[in-house]
């Protein structure tokens, strides 16, 4: 038997008390993959006092973080604590000790990429990165080596546990935004900072980690398009529904002649598409590849045995020195202009509830070439006013953006136009 794997976790909150949890309960199983124990030594975290969700006996527990990754009775350093700045310096230091590094902090990955792959090139050590990306879905592996073979042309889906949670529970409970999101963060989905979630800011972080693997491109979190959860109402959910789709915040990888195009948005899916049938706090991920055509994955993306299902396999990576050391290339690929990027769209707009309204908004939409697919009007009780909700044929965004300043300018429209774009995706 080889001597055990000692492992140094930075936090013990959702996934590092999970991570505990799942190494203790399957050490059989892990000792018989491996060959050697996985066994958590030290952990550092802000308050060693407070209780944990998990059976940490044996365990060195202090608020001492520079200690744990220079001790040299720690082999790997697992940072689930979150953040940048901080994750950053100790990470790099575990590599500059020599010792590898699983981590579950996308956002660390996505906006620090060249400091902690330069560390980890200097050092020859490993950054395993799994759990970082849809939560218990080993989607990191699939497209680095399950899908080696292919050149990728869509990855697209859902990759934030969240909002999923907090559009399903909208969307089939009728619950307001505000306690949805409550639900998510007392069930330990939600970041630390909940604006990451509901802004788009995890998911982009995500899909530039998607897309760096699959297209080699840079990870560059502001070529990504990024429209948070905060415009999508219950009016909207509720519309979509009548036409036959479903919200979802949708986030694109896709390669395209002019380059990759890069959005992390809320979408309407037809409501039989794989997406859409994506509830509560499961990702769905669909890639696409020249070999293989198109497969989905979907699973848990957040909570805490689930991430930590990703956390350990990487650890079990580790344990048989099989972790890839440095996996990020980038090349020349750019992205696309969003102006450029063609796709149907939802609108709904408040107009006056008079004869003649429906003629003028087809005109503006006419006289850019834009063809409607569906349109509903329904009358808003106690107001004189009507509300128009119509979907496009596919149009470059460009000219979707110019139709709603130009129906935004009549008097007969009356406050702000939602728009969402529709997707079809492959499946
Ligand atoms: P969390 O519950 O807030 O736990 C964070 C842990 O880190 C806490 O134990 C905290 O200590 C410790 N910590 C924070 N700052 C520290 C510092 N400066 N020094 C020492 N310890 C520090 O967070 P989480 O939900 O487990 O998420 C951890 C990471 O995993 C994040 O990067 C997150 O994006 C990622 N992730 C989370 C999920 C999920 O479902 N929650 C899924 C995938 C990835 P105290 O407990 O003493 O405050
Ligand atoms: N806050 C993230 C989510 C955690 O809800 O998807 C998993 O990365």
């Amino acid at each position: 038997m080889m001597k055990p794997l000692r492992i140094g976790l930075l936090g013990l909150g959702t996934v590092g008390a999970g991570t505990v949890r799942v190494l203790a309960d399957n050490a059989p199983e892990l000792e018989q993959r491996t060959g050697r124990a996985l066994k958590v030594v030290r952990a550092a975290v802000r308050d060693p006092h407070k209780a944990r969700d998990c059976d940490l006996h044996g365990v060195q527990i202090d608020a001492d973080a520079d200690a744990l990754v220079r001790d040299p009775d720690v082999d790997v350093v697992v940072e689930l604590m979150g953040g940048t700045e901080r994750a950053r310096e100790l990470v790099c230091a575990a590599l500059a000790a020599g010792k590898p590094v699983v981590t579950a902090n996308k956002a660390l990955i996505a906006e620090c990429s060249d400091a902690v792959f330069a560390a980890a090139r200097a050092s020859g050590q490993a950054v395993a990165f799994e759990a970082a990306v849809a939560g218990g879905i080993p989607i990191i592996k699939v497209l680095r080596e399950g899908l080696a073979g292919n050149r990728i042309d869509e990855v697209a889906g859902i990759i934030n546990g969240t909002t999923n949670y907090i559009l399903t529970r909208m969307s089939q409970d009728g619950v307001e935004f505000a306690p949805a999101l409550a639900e998510a963060q007392a069930k330990g989905y939600a970041e630390a900072d909940p604006t990451f979630d509901v802004e788009g800011i995890d998911a982009a972080h995500k899909l530039a980690i998607l897309a760096a693997l699959a297209f080699g491109v840079p990870m560059r979190t502001d070529w990504i398009r990024t429209i948070g959860l905060t415009q999508v109402s219950s009016a909207d959910i509720r519309y979509a529904k009548e036409l036959g789709y479903r919200v979802k915040h949708l986030a694109i990888a896709r390669r395209g002649a002019a380059g990759i195009e890069l959005r992390v948005e809320p979408t309407l899916v037809p409501k039989n598409s794989f997406v859409a049938k994506i509830d509560g706090v499961m990702n769905g991920v669909m890639l696409s590849g020249n070999a293989v055509g198109s497969t989905g994955l979907h699973g848990p993306g957040a909570g805490a045995l689930a991430t930590a299902s990703s956390v350990v396999a990487d650890l079990v990576d580790i344990a048989l020195g099989r972790a890839l050391a440095t996996p990020l290339s980038a090349d020349s690929a750019s992205a696309v202009v969003p102006a450029e990027v063609e796709t149907a769209f939802y609108l709904r707009m408040q107009v006056a509830d008079r004869p003649g309204v429906m003629k003028e908004i087809s005109t503006v939409l006419a006289g850019l070439e834009i063809s409607i697919e569906a349109i509903v009007q329904r009358e808003v009780e106690a107001e004189q006013d009507a509300t128009v909700v119509l979907l496009t044929h596919s149009v470059r965004t460009g000219a979707l953006e110019r139709a709603v300043e130009a129906l935004q300018s009549l008097p007969v429209v009356h406050g702000p136009i939602v728009r969402m774009r529709v997707e079809h995706l492959e499946q």
